[in-house]
């Protein structure tokens, strides 16, 4: 998509669509001349209040070359309303198939450009490869007005980078499981080497061989083997720091021999959305080239039920030599993120991060739009949770109370591999600090907001590639 900007008045656009912010005393974020008369009194006709984000399309009859005005509320302005708000007009553009977009939302500071460009590129974002007919093709050109004139220059790296990352991690969210497996993941990955990024990839018997008995025990049910990723940014000079960001990469979760119902296995292909952020920021971070050295880790596995299926009582021994007994095989995310979580802690890193689908339980406590944060290290916390708020992502900082370290003890092993019901996601977390070393960590459950079931904001149903931007921010920072 091309991007430019214009100090000229929004209605002399000759776009498919012009957009313009309202406020929520009535006012426009631009002088719409002739569109300003019978737009005000069609919008009081629609009760359009100038909620942030709420979204009016009218036809201009003519009045200005641009065929269609979107207007939408801005609220107070702040760079997530701005967000929120592009947000939606890159959904409506798109679904009305314009070609050519001019976007006034009033003077934009840097925050505001990033956030702007941010929001319209994930509202514009479809996912149409498996459907037939004409398709309506994304915006090829928008155009920020604004007078006195906007300087793109600091948002627009930033934010393109921010889009690529991020449209890649849903595309790989979408894409079925007969699509994307360990293998195919593994190549994508593989593809990055093109960009920079150096990629080393295990198969099923090196995966083995290094004691990963987590990821051969979760993968071993599938004639998909598993594979382990470690991608690597290295900057030019001596890093600033090394940071570490690791994603379970379940590309299908079936849940083991205790299997899942049809409906809770449904969207499971969406069970490697922590690998597809990890794929999405390396993506990201190439293309920005920061002084900081980054490691990408992901387990990719499929947990199926094949005659080799791990079994309830079996006993894995995992990359740190910890034992683990299976009470559940539909608790299969932790062991595959023990074994990666074990091996990033050898890598010297200042600090990690890891993101994974990991608990229903995480759904149920902050519903579909937050994700989880549990940490010990509140400068790590601390420093994803700023990320996050500039991103206009939630994030949501959950105890890591280890009184509850109890609930994972077996007469038959070190661990066991869930903690009952009460306060799931937060015993799923203390069994991955048992894999951590003194590495500084984090650890993100997006169950929730990796995948809408249906439209949420201006994310389409499916894939988010939330986190990306977040994580992309608490890397430059
Ligand atoms: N991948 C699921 C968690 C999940 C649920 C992600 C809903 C996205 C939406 C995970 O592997 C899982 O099955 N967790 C179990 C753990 C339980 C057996 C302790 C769960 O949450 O039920
Ligand atoms: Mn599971
Ligand atoms: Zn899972």
């Amino acid at each position: 998509m091309q991007l430019d900007t214009s100090t000229l008045p929004l209605t002399a656009h000759s776009a498919d669509l012009i957009a313009v912010g309202r406020r929520p005393d009535g006012s426009f974020t631009a002088e719409l001349g002739v569109l300003e008369a019978p737009l005000t009194a069609a919008l009081a006709q629609a009760k359009h209040r100038g909620d942030v984000a709420e979204l009016s399309l009218w036809p201009t009859l003519g009045l200005v070359s641009a065929a269609q005005v979107a207007i939408v509320g801005v609220g107070d302005a702040s760079p997530d309303a701005l967000r929120r708000a592009a947000g939606a007009i890159g959904h409506a553009a798109r679904g009305a198939g314009a070609d050519a977009v001019a976007l006034a939302l009033g003077a934009l500071d840097d925050v505001s450009e990033v956030a702007v460009l941010e929001g319209f590129n994930a509202g514009k974002y479809r996912y149409n490869e498996h459907l037939s007919g004409p398709q309506t093709a994304e915006p090829s050109r928008l155009t920020l007005v604004s007078d006195p004139a906007l300087e793109l220059a600091g948002a627009l790296p930033f934010a393109q980078a921010i889009d690529a990352g991020q449209s890649l991690a849903r595309d790989l969210v979408n894409a079925p499981a007969a699509v994307i497996f360990p293998e195919s993941l593994a190549a994508v990955a593989m593809g990055l080497v093109a960009e920079g990024i150096e990629v080393e990839v295990w198969d099923e018997q090196k995966i083995r061989a290094e004691g990963m008995g987590g990821i051969t025990a979760v993968g071993q049910g599938s004639s998909r083997p598993p594979r382990f990723i470690h991608m690597t940014y290295r900057p030019a000079g001596a890093p600033r720091k090394k940071l570490g960001i690791i994603g379970k990469g379940v590309t299908f979760d079936a849940g083991g021999l205790s299997i899942k119902t049809a409906d809770g296995m449904m969207t499971m292909r969406c069970d490697m959305a922590g690998s597809a952020a990890v794929i999405g920021v390396m993506k990201a971070i190439a293309a920005l080239k920061p002084d900081v050295e980054v490691h990408g880790i992901i387990g990719a596995a499929e947990n199926m039920l094949g005659g080799d299926a791990y079994k309830l009582g079996d006993v894995l021994r995992m990359h740190n030599g910890k034992t683990v007994e299976i009470h559940n095989t539909d608790a299969e995310g932790r062991l595959v993120l023990g074994d990666c979580l074990s091996y990033a802690s050898a890598l010297g890193l200042d600090a990690m991060v890891d993101i994974a689908t990991l608990t229903g339980a995480c759904v149920v406590a902050l519903g579909d739009l937050y994700s989880a944060l549990f940490s010990h290290d509140n400068s790590v916390a601390d420093g994803i949770l700023a990320s996050a708020q500039q991103s206009g992502e939630l994030v949501w900082r959950m105890p890591l109370e280890v009184a509850y370290k109890e609930r994972l003890k077996t007469d038959f092993a070190d661990l066991k591999n869930v903690g009952g019901p009460p306060g799931g996601s937060i015993t799923a977390a203390l069994f991955l600090s048992e894999f951590v070393g003194s590495t500084p960590w984090a650890h993100l459950d997006i169950a929730g907001p990796a995948f809408f079931a249906k439209k949420t904001r201006h994310f389409v149903s499916g894939g988010t590639g939330c986190m990306v931007p977040t994580l992309t921010r608490w890397i430059l920072a």
